[in-house]
Parts: C-alpha cells; sequence; structure tokens
C-alpha cells in the first residue's frame, strides 16, 4: 500500500481471533489488520509479521479509522441462524410440552394470525431483530407469516436495524392442514402475494445491495396444495430466489408426506422445482439415502435445529454422516420450536445431540448396541456450522473473516461483566480459548457487531 496517497479504505479493524476456513480446519490469528472498503467487503488482510503491518496500522490511526480490540477480546465471523419463525418471539419458551401438531394449531397459528395487525409485527419483529442481533447473528433467515405487508415490514426493520436478512412470507393454502382463521385463500393468492412480496422487498429504499433478500417459503408440504407447490417452483425457477421450508422433520411429517405423495419430502420438492442450490430444509432428521444424495447433488443445505428437534422431531439428525457426506449444513434456533435466540446455543445442542447419537441414551440397552459410533461433531465444527458451513448453504460470501468476504463480524469480551469465560493465557492455547468462547459465550460477552462493515447498535 501506498501510504502517502489518501487513505484507501474505510475501515481497519487490528484484532486477534478466529475463522473456520471449513469443517476440518479453523484459524486462529493474532495482530492482524483486516481493511474493509465502502461496500464492506474485506480487500486486504495483514499479518504482524508483514512488513506492511505498522505502515497500515499507523495510517489507519491517523485517519481516525482504526478499530483496535484489547487483548482479551476475539474477533469471529458474525453467526448465522438459518432458521427463525420470527413471529413466534412472543411464544419463545411456551407450550414445548405439547407435541408439534397441537403445538401449532392450539398456540402457533393463532399468534401469527396476529401479525394481519401491523403495528403488532411492528414491535415483536423490533425487539427480535435487536434481540438477535445482540446475541451476535449477523445473517438471520426468517419465516414470517402469510401477511405480505407485515413481512415487508420485517424486511423493512432488519434493513433500518443493520441485519443482513433473508425473510419469507409464508405460504399455506390446502384446508385440511390449515385453520380457516390462518391460510391462504387459494392457491392462486398465495402466489399472487409471494410474488408481490418479492417485488416489494427487491424495491424497499435502502436495500440496493440486496442485504435483505426475499424467500420463497411453502411453510412445509402438509400445509400446501400441489398447485401451490408447482407455482412456487415455477416462480423460483423464474426468479432465482432463495427457497425455505420444512423437510421430514417429525415421523408423522415424513410418513404424511410419503402417504400424500408416494414419495420423500426431498424427492416431491425436487419434482415441485423446489429443491436449487438456494434452498434451506429446516431439520430433515428423517431423510433416507436417497434424499442425502439428491440434497448433495443439487448443493441444497440443510438448517439443522437440534434444540427443536429434541421437542418435535422425534430423533436426532446423523450430522456427522451428512457432514461427512459433504451435505452443506449450517445450524438453526427455529425459535420458537427452539426456546433459545443464541447460534452459539444451537453449537451447544447441536455437540450435545450428536453425542446423545453416539453413545446412545438407553441405559437398558447394550453399551454396542446402544448408540452410533462415529456421530460426535467436534467444537471446531460446531463452529464452521454457525459460520462458514452456514454461509455456504445460502451461497453468501459471510461466514469468514476472509478476503472477498463481507465484514460480517463479532467481538467476544472474555472480561466482559458476568463473563462466563475464564480465560487463562498461561495455561490455554489458542485452541483451548476457541473452545471455552464456544462453550460458554453468552450475549453479555458480545460487546461489538458489524454487518457489512457497519457497526450496529446492540444496546
Ligand atoms: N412445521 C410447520 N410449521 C412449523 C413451525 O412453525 N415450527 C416447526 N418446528 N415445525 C413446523
Ligand atoms: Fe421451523
Amino acid at each position: 500500500m501506498n501510504t502517502l496517497h489518501a487513505f484507501p479504505w474505510q475501515q481497519v479493524v487490528s484484532a486477534q481471533g478466529y475463522t473456520a476456513e471449513s469443517k476440518d480446519r479453523v484459524t486462529h490469528f493474532s495482530d492482524t489488520l483486516f481493511c474493509i472498503d465502502g461496500s464492506g467487503t474485506i480487500v486486504d488482510i495483514i499479518r504482524g509479521d508483514d512488513g506492511a503491518f505498522s505502515p497500515v496500522r499507523d495510517a489507519a490511526r491517523k485517519a481516525g479509522k482504526l478499530t483496535e480490540l484489547s487483548s482479551d477480546q476475539y474477533l469471529l465471523p458474525g453467526l448465522i441462524d438459518l432458521h427463525v419463525h420470527a413471529p413466534q418471539w412472543p411464544q419463545m419458551g411456551k407450550a414445548l410440552d405439547k407435541p408439534l401438531a397441537e403445538w401449532l394449531n392450539d398456540y402457533t397459528f393463532p399468534l401469527e394470525a396476529k401479525y394481519a395487525d401491523i403495528a403488532f409485527a411492528r414491535r415483536n419483529y423490533t425487539e427480535l431483530v435487536n434481540a438477535l442481533l445482540a446475541n451476535g447473528t449477523t445473517t438471520a433467515v426468517y419465516f414470517a407469516t402469510l401477511h405480505t405487508e407485515s413481512s415487508v415490514e420485517l424486511a423493512r426493520i432488519c434493513l433500518a436495524q443493520g441485519q443482513r436478512a433473508l425473510v419469507g412470507r409464508v405460504a399455506m393454502d390446502d384446508p385440511s392442514q390449515c385453520p380457516e382463521y390462518y391460510r391462504d385463500e387459494s392457491a392462486e393468492t398465495a402466489l399472487a402475494e409471494t410474488r408481490a412480496f418479492i417485488h416489494a422487498v427487491a424495491q424497499l429504499p435502502g436495500n440496493t445491495a440486496k442485504r435483505v433478500l426475499p424467500v420463497i417459503t411453502p411453510r412445509f408440504i402438509p400445509s400446501c396444495t400441489d398447485a401451490l407447490l408447482e407455482g412456487l417452483g415455477e416462480i423460483a425457477t423464474e426468479t432465482g430466489c432463495h427457497v425455505q421450508t420444512h423437510c421430514s422433520e417429525s415421523d408423522w411429517e415424513h410418513a404424511y408426506v410419503k402417504q400424500r405423495l408416494g414419495k420423500t419430502d426431498t424427492t416431491a420438492l425436487r419434482d415441485f422445482g423446489l429443491l436449487t442450490r438456494k434452498t434451506v430444509l429446516a431439520h430433515s432428521n428423517h431423510i433416507e439415502d436417497d434424499d442425502a444424495d439428491l440434497i448433495k447433488q443439487t448443493q441444497a443445505g440443510v438448517a439443522h435445529c437440534p434444540l427443536s428437534n429434541f421437542y418435535f422431531a422425534n430423533a436426532v439428525f446423523p450430522l456427522r454422516a451428512m457432514l461427512d457426506r459433504g451435505l452443506n449444513v449450517g445450524l438453526g434456533t427455529d425459535i420458537a420450536g427452539g426456546h433459545s435466540p443464541s447460534v452459539f446455543d444451537a453449537c451447544r445442542h447441536a455437540m450435545t445431540a450428536s453425542k446423545a447419537l453416539n453413545d446412545g441414551v438407553d441405559a437398558r440397552i447394550a453399551a454396542e448396541q446402544r448408540g452410533r459410533p462415529g456421530s460426535a461433531i467436534s467444537f471446531r465444527e460446531a463452529f464452521w456450522l454457525a459460520t462458514g458451513g452456514a454461509g455456504e448453504v445460502l451461497d453468501l460470501r459471510v461466514g469468514k473473516l476472509a478476503v472477498g468476504y463481507q465484514f460480517d463480524a463479532i467481538v467476544i469480551d472474555t472480561r466482559a461483566a458476568g463473563s462466563d469465560i475464564y480465560i487463562d493465557t498461561a495455561e490455554d492455547a489458542p485452541e483451548d480459548r476457541l473452545q471455552k468462547i464456544i462453550y460458554n459465550a453468552r450475549r453479555n460477552n458480545i460487546s461489538r457487531v458489524w454487518v457489512d462493515g457497519k457497526a450496529v447498535n446492540i444496546q
């Protein structure tokens, strides 16, 4: 860099920290400068042993464009939540003792129906987006409701608060599965509203860089008629938008789809044109071998939601096996099927669930038959799933602190008030410190959040 010229970058962040390159490789960096341009892209990374380090740091400081972290602080890529039901924020922590069908019919649908009221939507969505940002979620993939206006309002709030988001207006028209007070009138109206929503999000003031993207969102196959699913597949082909849905979540749901369509969710979604490189399949706990092959072939991704799965999925997702098979996978909180807004919690639950699958859980079964050995995942893999893995699912340049990626990042302050992360630098190697962060970071440890290089308010 020629420091004689005007300082070329929007800002420079000087930090130590971690980024996951792949599921098998985590990089630790100390004394590193991240040079970020005006559109929030990381354009240069300069290590402490590089001759350019001191001149660049000094020039950035002089230009008032340097952010320096302390020795107790660690820079990580922002966390990515691949599956959140935004309207269910007021339901988080309620009624998880009910089975899925009862939970949906008696709690979720009556609540989601209230989002016809824009003021109600605005209030709850503002609270949710604030809470997720404060928990370090720089990208969220949202199901909204079937109300187009209030779903656009969620997109508007994400833009205003500075979060990267993928937002879906939910489509659900099957009278046999959706209550009359909360369903699309017909496949035609659902398709017209989906088109209107996609158009409205693209047109939102301030969304020229597409920080908020519309997502085609059939709730799940049981709640949609064939005509709706076909039409949504056509919109996916036409627009190239992301797609999201629930896939083979529970015994009931997997069996229902097979009985209705004579094939699995995954095959049916493929046949409807809804399984693409930009499809996010929530759960997928009950997928079969051919389904896994199909997901891999199409490079669609899975949003693994381990906490919600304990309540509603009847089985643990075979995460280790799917990662080894080469599927794109990330994590979801599945609020309010999961009762935590933290992707760090999702990491912990993914590790716990995979260990439960590994060892088995019923002591009455002989140890050799109890579990599925080789199923456990490590904290490094959990970190990958929460960041770069999810970025690959979305096919977006996020989730890594690497040149060419957007600077979506968080700072973990291990000495924040009330911190449960205790690091002894003499005892803890860099790997140990990351492990402690993944296991023990909480909302109060997240002291800064950037999206597209812009600092986000996390009060
Ligand atoms: N299947 C259809 N809708 C939902 C939902 O809102 N949550 C969960 N966990 N599963 C679903
Ligand atoms: Fe869900």
